[in-house]
């Protein structure tokens, strides 16, 4: 049986792709390649390239091959972009799922993972984040994936699909032997952008604001290591394939880091000095996020092993080895 992977091509659904066939299970790749990269993914992996939104596509995906699982990491992710083009987040992500959860109860398949975002809370009042925290997210982002939550939740009420729902707080690295990684364009990350410096991209790193109610006044983030967060996913599909309930999971290390302790971290990992310039805020920027991640261990019996010293490690190997992403 074949696990369709949506958005394979990207960040994290390419690091999926090298996860599950290293674990001997069949893939199909959809994805269309506006954010994602071919080169990311094995010459020999199905791939199909186009848009979710295309209900034939899809069709002749499923009818070609045995799906029983979907993992889907395909949508717009950038907050900032989100704020200038609502719609066409709405667009992509929204109608992508409708129709993903149409053509998936049509073909009878009833087993999706989702990549669910920190960005759904909003602003907390209070941390760690529990999946029960209210829903209150800041921008169309973050809504587009509340929305996709609800889908799944209703498609499963009604036609007997289930989920998990995994909701990402800050995700980054890459895998061990940096053959792959993250190559986001324009990059807008914290760990990528900081790399820039000692890879002679960028003189300085720009801290968005000190003046938050933090311990140094940067804001506090919990970062998760891609591979830690993809074993999540390998779990989150086994547990349908078992008959587990649907069910939403934070996927956290329940540790906050300052930007300023993330320059830090990058300095001890990569030797350089880099130098920093204060900034002014980031619009929209919570002063912290960090998640609960109890209920994820309770029930699937995931736990993060990588540090965070670990996770700007394995992005550095990627980076100072790919110094152009993967190339034009
Ligand atoms: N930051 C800087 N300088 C930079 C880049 C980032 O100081 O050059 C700061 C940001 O202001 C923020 C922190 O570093 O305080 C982390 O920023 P990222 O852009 O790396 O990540 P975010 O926390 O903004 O966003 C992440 C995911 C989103 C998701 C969001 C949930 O990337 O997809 O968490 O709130 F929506």
């Amino acid at each position: 049986m074949t696990v369709l992977i949506c958005g394979g091509a990207g960040y994290i659904g390419s690091h999926a792709v090298r996860a599950l066939r290293a674990q001997g299970r069949e893939v199909v790749v959809l994805d269309n390649l506006l954010t994602g990269h071919r080169q990311s993914l094995p010459a020999d992996v199905p791939f199909v390239e186009g848009d979710m939104r295309d209900p034939a596509l899809l069709d002749a995906v499923f009818g070609r091959y045995a799906v029983d699982g979907v993992l889907h990491f395909a949508a717009s992710s950038l907050v900032g972009e989100s704020m200038q083009l609502p719609l066409a987040y709405f667009s992509n992500n929204v109608h992508g799922m409708q129709t993903l959860l149409e053509a998936m109860v049509r073909h009878g398949v009833a087993r999706i993972v989702f990549s669910s975002s920190a960005a759904v809370y909003g602003e907390p009042d209070s941390v760690p984040i529990t999946e029960d925290a209210p829903l209150r997210p800041g921008n169309p982002y973050g809504e587009s994936k509340r929305i996709m939550e609800s889908m799944m939740r209703w498609a499963a009420v009604a036609h007997g699909l289930r989920y998990v729902s995994l909701r990402y707080f800050n995700v980054g690295g890459a895998v061990a032997d940096g053959s792959i990684g993250e190559d986001h364009r324009p990059e807008s990350h914290l760990i990528p952008l900081i790399l820039q410096v000692p890879l002679g991209r960028r003189p300085h790193i720009i801290i968005n604001g000190d003046d938050y109610d933090t311990p140094d006044g940067t804001c506090i983030r919990d970062y998760v290591g891609v591979e830690d967060l993809i074993e999540a996913h390998v779990l989150a599909l086994r547990h349908l394939e078992a008959g587990g309930e649907s069910a939403v999971f934070n996927l956290g290390s329940e540790q906050g880091f300052s930007v300023r302790q993330m320059v830090d971290a990058a300095r001890r990992v990569t030797g350089h000095p880099l130098p920093v310039v204060m900034g002014g805020r980031r619009p929209g920027d919570p002063a912290r996020l960090v998640a609960s991640s109890r209920r994820v261990g309770r029930v699937l019996g995931w736990r993060p092993r990588q540090s965070v010293e670990e996770i700007i490690a394995s992005a550095w190997r990627w980076h100072s080895s790919h110094p152009d992403g993967f190339g034009a």
